[in-house]
């Protein structure tokens, strides 16, 4: 709980490798989520020690004694149950999702088809793997629609398609990804996420860009994307959502923290996204926007996450 998180001791929490950089394609993002995580740990007295994972952190891990991870490894290799499973297996307790959850989330698809098994609603999508599943794809979900490499994050690889000569080179681009590709149908209508935290929704956020849809450069770089929070929902609305979005995160069995996209359409019909098992913490990153309207601050929201740090394997 929010009131609780103020509470942690942070000098109890031992020698703390923060694990950042990795080898995804989002290694940079996770540089600065991991900057600023290692800065905020420091500042509240957590011994607290920054790697930067490579192929060496196997050795690494072992040589030192850490006593806790903070896992804030974006993508393959780091949030996708990986480097989970391997903390397991060496037992030091790590933050967020386990093994199985992170794997799930990591993998658009496998998400989808575990809402849509559950009746959660996401929007309609067709597997992409020839010209001919392109083509198909278009009769079906009809245009625009957006294509998504399914193990990535950061909106690399992803295209609106608007016309039908654009799907082949879009198709072709996500592939370059790695793993499956999907279409997904075009949800025209408002954007929004929530952060969750120990079982909390904390208040939603919506999001507005200029770009064609939040795309990386929206994400990162451009400085007409708006964060607004308090989102503008009404407050039975937002409640209704976030019931959805807690039945989405433990859908694919996250937990501890991590953040639901979803998109709300012109009928006012939410459509589930995404769910990130480990979204950006920089000081502008969308979980500390809504832990401060909770009235957490970035430090005592890092504090709160690092104090629920687990091995999954291991009775608390
Ligand atoms: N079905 C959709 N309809 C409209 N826009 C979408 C849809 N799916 C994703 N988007 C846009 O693309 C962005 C990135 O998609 P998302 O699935 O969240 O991938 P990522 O893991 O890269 O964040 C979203 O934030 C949203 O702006
Ligand atoms: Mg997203």
């Amino acid at each position: 709980m929010v009131s609780d998180a103020k509470k942690v001791d942070a000098g109890r929490l031992g020698k703390v490798a923060v694990l950042m950089g990795g080898l995804s394609a989002e290694r940079e993002i996770s540089l600065l989520s991991g900057g600023a995580v290692l800065k905020a740990l420091k500042s509240k007295g957590v011994d607290a020690h920054g790697i930067d994972v490579d192929t060496d952190i196997v050795s690494e891990l072992l040589n030192d004694n850490y006593e806790r991870a903070f896992i804030i490894l974006h993508g393959r290799g780091g949030e996708d149950g990986t480097m989970q499973g391997l903390l397991e297996l060496m037992s030091v307790p790590y933050t967020g999702s386990g093994v199985m959850a992170s794997s799930l989330a990591m993998d658009k698809l496998k998400t989808k088809q575990i809402w849509l098994a559950m009746g959660l609603p996401t929007p309609e999508f067709c597997i992409l793997d020839s010209e001919k599943s392109c083509q198909q794809a278009v009769e079906r979900l009809s245009l625009p629609l957006i294509i998504k490499p399914v193990l990535e994050g950061s909106s690399i690889g992803m295209s609106k398609v608007e016309r039908e000569d654009e799907m082949i080179p879009a198709w072709q681009k996500a592939q370059q990804c790695g793993g499956t590709v999907i279409a997904e149908r075009w949800v025209e209508g408002d954007e929004y996420t929530a952060a969750m935290l120990d079982d909390q929704v904390l208040p939603m956020i919506k999001l507005k860009t200029s770009h064609k849809f939040y795309d990386y450069d929206a994400k990162y770089e451009a400085n007409d994307t708006q964060y607004i929070c308090p989102c503008g929902l009404s407050e039975e609305q937002e409640a209704d959502f976030a019931v959805l979005a807690a039945q989405a995160f433990n859908a694919v069995g996250a937990s501890s923290w991590g953040r639901v996209d979803f998109m709300v359409d012109e009928h006012g019909q939410p459509w589930l996204i995404e769910v990130n098992t480990v979204p950006g913490m920089t000081s502008h990153s969308l979980v500390p926007m809504a832990a401060k309207q909770a009235g957490l601050s970035f430090e005592e929201l890092v504090v709160k996450i690092l104090s629920m740090a687990k091995c999954e394997q291991r009775p608390q």
